[in-house]
């Protein structure tokens, strides 16, 4: 299992702290969650921010657009070093176009799901699609439960890449935890997010082991 570890659950005063630490606790990629205030009913932060971590870790930097108009911002977030982007399904009315355009500038992308979106939505963008992460809670805050039709919605994500024999990341975002991830790992999660459950316990390392064994 690939764990992405969601830094909105941080000590946003201690930023470069807290990336050096999960860097140093095994977490594979470092998940960013950019909200705009429109697109989801929060606000974090931007490319600029984006960019001053770059310089603390060399982990993969995985960026979860939770913004509309994404494809006006996705130059500055490759500009602020980022590895993955994943617009929001639901944000963008010519996503093919965002998606390929990220992928000529060599980066990965992805597309995201909010939890009502059925997932047989991406039947034409999922060839072209490196990712997909499915919400398994309406984005916008952390440590909230996972909606438990999730699990279903990732059986039938996988069976669509099985039918056309393409390959892709299969991540999951919102209440994963020791209790969630092995159903969801079960189901074809093959990338956790994790906030929370990472970011308020005690031992980080502990946390990401945890998720990591599935
Ligand atoms: C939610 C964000 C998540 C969030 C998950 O809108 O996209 O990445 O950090 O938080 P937890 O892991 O606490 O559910
Ligand atoms: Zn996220």
């Amino acid at each position: 299992m690939i764990v992405s570890a969601s830094i909105l659950s941080a000590d946003f005063a201690n930023l470069e702290k807290e990336i050096k630490a999960v860097d140093n606790a095994g977490a594979d990629w470092i998940h960013l969650d950019i909200m705009d205030g429109s697109f989801v009913p929060n606000i974090t932060f931007g490319a600029p921010v984006v960019k001053a971590l770059r310089k603390h870790t060399n982990k993969i930097f995985d960026v979860h657009l939770m913004i509309e108009n994404p494809a006006k911002f996705v130059d500055d977030f490759i500009d602020a070093g980022a590895d993955i982007i994943v617009p929001h399904f639901e944000a963008d009315r010519h996503i093919q176009r965002t998606i390929s355009y990220i992928k000529s500038k060599g980066k990965k992308a992805g597309v995201s799901l909010n939890p009502s979106t059925p997932v047989f939505m991406l039947e034409e963008i999922l060839p072209f699609l490196d990712l997909v992460l499915i919400m398994s809670v309406n984005p916008g805050f952390p440590a909230q439960s996972l909606i438990e039709t999730s699990y279903e919605k990732i059986r039938k994500l996988k069976a669509m890449g099985e039918n056309i024999k393409h390959n892709f990341i299969i991540e999951v975002d919102g209440g994963i935890n020791d209790k969630t991830v092995a159903k969801l790992a079960q189901a074809g999660m093959n990338a956790a997010v994790a906030g929370s459950y990472i970011f308020n316990s005690d031992n980080y390392s502990n946390s990401i082991n945890i998720l990591k064994q599935y």
